[in-house]
């Protein structure tokens, strides 16, 4: 069966990326972008674009009838720092959204959803350090609270109605193409902006918050690689740990200095500190390893080689 995709969310900063090379892959008309509001000019260009609230389970519902949709990815959502001023307004997204499009494809109107979590479902109490798949699971953000119990769910519609619902726990994800969305890892995406227009940088985490993190080319690579995976090999039916490099400020900084020699950081946290210090510094992901070959391309030097590329080229400051 020929593949009809959905995003949600598209104009996002994993979604604009997503639904670019989900077009590369299977044609432009068989992708259908929507969002609650534009995006870039190269997204809106690239393919079919609709309006939908992912809060509207009958707005969704007709777009997927309109285009015969058969694979829906979940990408809207409220991300942990501004969810953290918007509780309630996070919740509702955050589920309502889950469940439109887990009880379409239980409805048998869709074959393959995938629904992303974070690493934000864990919280103080999980080891830190190779956070296991299995753990300890108190996350203290209203984010990460609707993160895990999106993976409940998730799980639960599989086993009870054989939803093939698939997710990953992405890390903080660094791109260069579509700003990031509100999240507690932002700052590992605005600090290259700033290398390169202004020479320096004042952080909002301090400087030895280690973070797991990733490139948005892993990233997307990953979420193709686990929609396309055998049903037989997706053994975690919540959401898989997944990772490519650990790092801190200072770390980060130290390689952006090799390419722009005059850089300087500083550092001045704010209550995005809080919500970092709870987050594991690293992550075991052996089993989306094993189960269904994931395995990463960039560490800190081939992304900051890649960024600050990209980013030069994007700024004309060649
Ligand atoms: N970016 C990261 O570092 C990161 C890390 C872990 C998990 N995630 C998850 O990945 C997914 C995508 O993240 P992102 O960084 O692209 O987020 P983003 O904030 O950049 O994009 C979210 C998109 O959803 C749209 N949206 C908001 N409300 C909507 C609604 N009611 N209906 C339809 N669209 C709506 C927004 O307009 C936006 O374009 C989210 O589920 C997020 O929790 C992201």
């Amino acid at each position: 069966m020929n593949k009809s995709i959905l995003i949600i969310g598209a104009c996002g900063q994993i979604g604009t990326e997503l639904t670019l090379k989900l077009r590369e892959i299977n044609g432009i008309n068989n992708v259908i972008a929507s969002d609650i509001r534009e995006g870039s000019k190269e997204l809106m260009q690239s393919g079919p674009f609709e309006f939908i609230n992912a809060m509207d389970y009958h707005s969704i519902l007709a777009i997927i009838e309109k285009y015969s949709i058969n694979e829906v990815y979940l990408m809207a959502a409220m991300l942990s720092a501004t969810g953290e001023k918007f509780p309630a307004k996070a919740w509702e997204l955050n589920m309502n959204s889950l469940f439109n499009v887990l009880n379409i494809a239980k409805e048998g109107k869709i074959q393959k959803v995938f629904w992303p979590s974070s690493i934000a479902v864990f919280g103080p109490t999980t080891p830190k350090e190779n956070t296991p798949q299995e753990t300890i699971m108190e996350p203290s953000t209203v984010y990460g609270i609707s993160k895990q119990t999106g993976e409940r769910w998730c799980e639960y519609y599989f086993n009870k109605y054989g939803v093939d619902v698939r997710s990953i726990r992405y890390p903080g994800i660094i791109s260069w193409k579509t700003n990031p969305g509100g999240g507690t890892t932002d700052y590992a995406v605005e600090i290259y902006h700033n290398a390169l227009l202004l020479g320096k940088y004042n952080s909002f985490l301090n400087k030895e918050t280690k973070l797991p993190m990733m490139y948005m080319d892993d990233a997307i690579e990953a979420t193709i690689q686990i929609m396309d995976a055998k049903p037989e090999n997706i053994k975690v039916r919540s959401s898989y740990n997944l990772a490519a490099m650990s790092f801190t400020p200072e770390e980060i900084a130290q390689e952006i200095k090799k390419i722009v020699p005059e850089f300087k950081i500083s550092y001045h946290s704010d209550f995005r500190q809080k919500i970092a210090d709870s987050w594991p510094k690293s992550i075991d992901d052996s089993r989306a390893r094993e189960d269904w070959g994931w395995k990463h391309q960039f560490n800190l030097k081939k992304m900051s080689e890649s960024m600050l590329h990209s980013l030069k080229i994007k700024y004309d400051v060649l």
